[in-house]
């Protein structure tokens, strides 16, 4: 099923997905989240370090999805210091137990197995939040990428380093590689939790809910698992055609279902 949940701001999502994160570490306080970076996930990140005091979140473990190639951990614009800094302290997390993969050039060859072996010995991810690119990416899954990849060094396209320039002080700065998740490895988490806000993401939010499954949008790869929940802002959800039935859906929502 994949639900289409319509919100009226960005915070609301971050409301709605903080607390099913919660839900999910008091039903399983050992449970493995994957993270993402961007703007997008920040409200969820928001809304759940308001909540870390009460200690419940401390036993999750957490796996980002992709970092650059050649940014040292220590690096602010690293995605290791980025999740460090956005997640692991605000939370609360055991920064033993959050994990991005390596995207030092001397080991690169297999830090991608590494990474994969890391998240099945965790037992595999509970929940991925996940942000969208304008050019319909994953992670850092750029047009083309296999649907069954697995992590891997990646090119970036100029679109993802022109989006990404506003966190370096040039564009020029922006590496020219990643290693990413692959959206098989992605797909192989039990939630996939997809973030989109503002119209900017309303021409692939619908190509990637409602249009072909292709490699040539990756983010449709969410049409192949049996249990994904996509949230929208209205701008977001603009140019979706089925929007009537999802908020009919939403209205009608059982009870006893969660996010
Ligand atoms: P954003 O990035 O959240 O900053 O829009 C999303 C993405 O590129 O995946």
């Amino acid at each position: 099923m994949t639900e289409v949940i319509i919100v009226q701001h960005a915070d609301e999502a971050g409301r709605l997905v903080a607390d099913a994160i919660t839900a999910l570490a008091e039903r399983t306080p050992a449970a493995v989240l994957g993270v993402a970076t961007g703007s997008t996930p920040l409200p969820v990140y928001r809304e759940l370090a308001a909540g870390a005091g009460s200690g419940l979140l401390g036993g999750l473990s957490a796996f980002a999805l992709d970092e650059y190639v050649g940014l040292a951990p220590d690096d602010p614009r690293s995605y290791h210091h980025v999740i460090h800094s956005e997640v692991t302290l605000p939370l609360g997390l055991d920064p033993s137990r959050v994990h991005a993969p390596s995207g030092d050039p001397g080991t690169l060859s297999t830090a991608g197995a590494r990474y994969e072996q890391a998240i099945a010995a965790a037992g595999g991810i509970d929940l991925q939040l996940l942000g969208i690119g304008v050019d319909g990416h994953l992670g850092f899954n750029e047009p083309g990428s296999s649907l069954a990849s697995r992590t891997r060094v990646k090119t970036l396209t100029e679109q993802t380093r022109r989006d990404n320039a506003r966190f370096f002080d040039s564009p020029d700065e922006v590496p020219m590689h990643c290693i990413t998740q692959g959206l098989g490895t992605i797909r192989e988490a039990r939630h996939l939790v997809l973030l989109a806000f503002g119209a900017r993401k309303a021409a692939v939010v619908a190509a990637a809910v409602e249009g072909a499954v292709s490699s040539f949008v990756p983010a449709s790869v969410i049409q192949l698992h049996p249990h994904v929940t996509v949230v929208v802002d209205e701008a977001a959800a603009s140019e979706l055609r089925n929007v009537a039935y999802y908020r009919h859906a939403q209205q009608h929502k059982p009870d006893w279902q969660g996010l």
